[in-house]
């Protein structure tokens, strides 16, 4: 029988957006619930997206590493051996140690955690089911955090076998011998990298003429031309068209679009990586009235509510770049405007990156933009062949590019292709957070020698006075 209990924040979806939420608001005093269909929280990042694949491709490049580069450094390996078994087992680890801390967080702030399918009965009331039934959570405020689902092309459905999604490409049994990527996007690279490095041989096709979309157009072609060199084989201007799937293996056709004609590539798996979209499935959107846009994401206003002021949507599931970090900060806003009337995202910080080796970080506009809108800008840039630490690393592919206002300094965007990119892009998102300048990234200390000095360095060259070469 349904058993009635009262909160003042139900969270359907238990990924970064409302786990991260969910502590908020408990910090903040509220009664919180999570409910969640899987049985651990995590959602898509933690389970089966950012966490496993960072894992898999730091295992990977451990993996090349000893193969390719080791001798270069005077250490001598001999027989280096795929153990897949073992590396998917740490994988799973990492991935089981983060959900479980996850669950240990929700328990410290007496989070109640609802394993089971939640669906909005009205604008209070959220049904529950579990395995054993149903329950219902009635509620003064109900955020939506149900995140998103690959996207499936109509002639490639996944058996994730042999058409496999991002999920079954973290869980593969064996290397592939060859390995088709549909989409140069973000998950078609760090993927294709992955298995490219543990030996199979990586195809990408790519519909459009670049790769990573509308990231930096200079950056991206660089990191093409690495990721050419490490193995991967792109085919631009193509676009997937129809398969044929087999016991053993797939044959895709696509269009040549630049040569108009049609041609067919083999492969033992294929990796569909075209985009995601929003899962709102069987949360009962439609009965409430709850609209979505055209790419089937739910309608928000700028203080992320639907048309029902109690009913909040973060996430993956509303507009903006589908990224974990982007949705834990929504997840906070939406708390904190429950609970204190204010709660604030800036857009313009939002940090993308590609987690290649050597990884591509941004943050604010790129070129391409700026003279899109008719910004007046300056650009500075420093090649971390000239970085003293990345010299030292050996890992010297890249560059850093600070672009900032002509006339008043203040920094539109940094763009960083080189080591650990995603660990160092931080400080160029704190300087904008600040609204700070190139001045003020030039002048800033800098540890040497380290990998940040090359931000400093691009930004000394903004008005041409880089110092390092
Ligand atoms: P994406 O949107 O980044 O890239 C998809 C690519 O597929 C596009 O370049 C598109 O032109 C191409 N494409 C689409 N249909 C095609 C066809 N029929 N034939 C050939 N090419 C085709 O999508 P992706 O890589 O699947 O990632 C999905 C989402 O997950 C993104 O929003 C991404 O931001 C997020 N994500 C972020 C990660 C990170 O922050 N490091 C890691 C993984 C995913």
């Amino acid at each position: 029988m349904s058993e009635e209990k009262n909160y003042d924040l139900v969270i359907i979806g238990g990924g970064p957006a409302g786990y991260t939420g969910a502590t908020r608001a408990a910090q903040l005093g509220l009664k919180v619930a999570i409910v969640e269909k899987n049985k651990t929280l995590g959602g898509t990042c933690l389970n089966v997206g950012c966490i496993p694949s960072k894992a898999l491709l730091d295992s990977s490049e451990h993996f090349h590493m000893a193969q390719h580069e080791f001798d270069q450094h005077g250490v001598d390996v001999s027989g280096v051996k795929l153990n897949l078994k073992k590396m998917m087992e740490r994988k799973d680890k990492v991935v089981s140690d983060l959900t479980g801390g996850v669950s240990y967080i929700m328990k410290k702030n007496k989070v109640d955690h609802y394993v089971g399918l939640g669906k909005l009965v009205d604008e209070n009331t959220v049904e529950v089911k579990t395995d054993k039934g149903s329950e219902t959570l009635k509620t003064k405020n109900i955020m939506l955090s149900t995140g998103s689902v690959p996207n499936e092309l109509p002639f490639l459905k996944f058996d994730e076998k042999i058409v496999v999604s991002s999920t079954g490409a973290l869980s593969l049994e064996k290397v592939p011998k060859k390995l088709l990527v549909i989409g140069a996007g973000v998950i078609g690279l760090e993927l294709g990298s992955v298995w490219n490095r543990l030996g199979s041989e990586v195809t990408v096709l790519e519909f459009s003429k670049k790769i990573c979309g509308p990231m930096d157009a200079k950056s991206t072609k660089k990191l093409q031309q690495v990721l050419t060199k490490q193995g991967l084989n792109f085919i631009f201007e193509a676009k997937a068209s129809s398969a044929d799937v087999k016991k053993d293996g797939v044959s895709v056709t696509y269009e040549d679009m630049k040569n108009k004609e049609e041609k067919t590539i083999e492969a033992d798996v294929v990796l569909v990586a075209t985009g995601r979209k929003a899962f709102s499935e069987g949360l009962g959107l439609e009965e409430l009235g709850i609209e979505k846009d055209q790419r089937g994401m739910v309608k928000i206003d700028e203080h992320f509510r639907t048309k029902h002021k109690n009913i909040y949507a973060v996430g993956d599931l509303v507009r903006g770049p589908m990224l974990a970090h982007k949705a834990e900060e929504e997840g906070v806003a939406v708390a904190e405007i429950i609970a204190t009337g204010r709660g604030h995202v800036n857009y313009e910080t939002v940090p993308g990156v590609v987690y290649t080796w050597p990884e591509l970080a941004s943050v604010g506009a790129t070129e391409e933009e700026l003279k899109e809108r008719g910004v007046k800008y300056k650009a500075g840039q420093f090649p971390f062949t000239a970085n003293g630490r990345a010299k030292a690393m050996n890992s010297t592919d890249g560059f850093v590019k600070v672009l900032a206002d002509s006339t008043t300094d203040r920094v539109l965007g940094v763009h960083i292709l080189g080591p650990r990119a995603s660990d160092i892009i931080s400080e160029a998102v704190v300087c904008m957070e600040f609204g700070g300048s190139s001045e003020d990234l030039a002048r800033s200390f800098h540890a040497h020698p380290t990998l940040p000095e090359a931000i400093r360095e691009a930004a000394l060259d903004v008005d041409k006075r880089a110092r390092q070469f």
